[in-house]
């Protein structure tokens, strides 16, 4: 069996292609006892330009390994092993953000990677014009712009997610719940950074709003070729969006594969579960099953596979031996059903 460190390794198109590149990130939240691990041995590669959907239960590590991969954790969250190794677009040697100073650090902000946080609705400033949040942060990384250079680019900025220009002169209260996320999306593209993080961040609008929020993440990504982390517990989204998904489950990455992959053929049954949990998107209504149980509790993981007491394929080596995240063709997974050598095994499930 291959371990894969590479699950989503660069192929034919080679290492100049590689935006990012996640090594065993391992995050733990300090406590009075053991530290919690929310986020364990997280590897993965990140192609420039690739949009690549985070998915998984509500508790499941998401925002910790995203805030953990932009160094905008906060305490009691602590990185406890890894590296992301962030390849600017220049060349040269790669840059591990995780041992970066806070200085080094700033400098990327905006420019290189941006965030749009889980609570994009409330990240403007409700004091502030909507427009000159765009002027400070357009100025700030660009001392040469004027004022009225960054408003007109602020306003056009604005019309990249289809906000009209006299809403820059408006506060963040004047505009809708989508419109504000739509603003914030426009902020976080700004200063035109190699990648956009996004946790959740249509959470708060309707469908409708949801589909043309993504329609336009997917048109300016097109456009202007950043890459995107997109994390949600929304799969059927992820589906329409992403090109590749990675499913968490307890903290680590159970599968990694194309999101058509994902659709289609599932490896890992917790995936199997996911996509079974919402109604198909081109067809008629004929189950709805969700995941029976819940999550296990990070303080206390079973021994074996973390899914193992809610698997419906679950035998015994599932309930001892935890499955490694393994190469199965360029895809990946976690799962000792996918184990090659159990083929020939006595202990193979029936
Ligand atoms: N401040 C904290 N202190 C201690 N433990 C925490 C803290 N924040 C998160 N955790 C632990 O980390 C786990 C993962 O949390 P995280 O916020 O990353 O999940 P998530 O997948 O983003 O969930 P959601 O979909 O609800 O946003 C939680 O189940 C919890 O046990
Ligand atoms: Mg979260």
């Amino acid at each position: 069996m291959t371990m894969v460190q590479e699950a989503g390794a660069p192929t034919a198109a080679g290492d100049a292609d590689v935006l990012l590149a996640v090594e065993g990130l391992t995050v733990e939240y300090a406590g009075a006892g053991d530290p919690v691990r929310a986020c364990t041995d997280v590897s993965f590669t990140l192609r420039r330009g690739e949009i690549l959907g985070v998915v998984g239960e509500s508790g499941s590590g998401k925002s910790t390994l995203i805030t953990a991969l932009t160094r905008l954790q906060r305490p009691p969250a602590v990185t406890a092993a890894g590296r992301v190794l962030y390849h600017p677009r220049e060349g040269g040697a790669p840059i591990d953000l995780v041992a970066l100073s806070g200085r080094r650090l700033r400098a990327l902000r905006w420019t290189r990677l941006s965030i749009v946080l889980q609570s994009a609705m409330d990240a403007l400033n409700p004091v502030a014009r909507v427009g000159a949040q765009f002027v400070d942060v357009l100025r700030t990384h660009d001392r040469s712009m004027s004022r009225a250079q960054a408003w007109d680019e602020a306003r056009r900025l604005l019309g990249l997610v289809g906000i009209s220009a006299d809403r820059a002169r408006g506060f963040p209260h004047e505009l809708s719940g989508g419109m504000r996320q739509r603003a914030t999306i426009a902020l976080a593209l700004a200063c035109r950074p190699e990648l956009v993080v996004m946790d959740e961040p249509t959470t708060a609008v309707d469908v409708v709003m949801q589909r043309q929020i993504l329609a336009q993440v997917l048109r300016l990504r097109r456009e202007l070729g950043f890459a995107v982390v997109f994390v949600t517990h929304d799969l059927s989204l992820l589906l329409e969006l992403a090109d590749r998904i990675a499913v968490m489950y307890a903290g680590r990455i159970v599968e990694l594969a194309a999101s058509h992959e994902i659709y289609r053929s599932p490896l890992h049954p917790y995936t199997r579960g996911l996509r079974d949990s919402f109604p198909p998107l081109h067809a008629p209504v004929e189950r709805l099953e969700g995941i029976p149980g819940t999550p296990p509790d990070l303080k206390a993981l079973p021994p074996g596979c973390p899914f193992a007491a809610r698997c419906p394929h679950a035998f015994d080596r599932c309930r001892h031996e935890l499955p490694p995240l393994s190469a199965h063709g360029h895809r990946a997974v976690a799962c000792h059903l996918h184990d090659p050598d159990l083929r020939d095994s006595e202990e193979a499930p029936s």
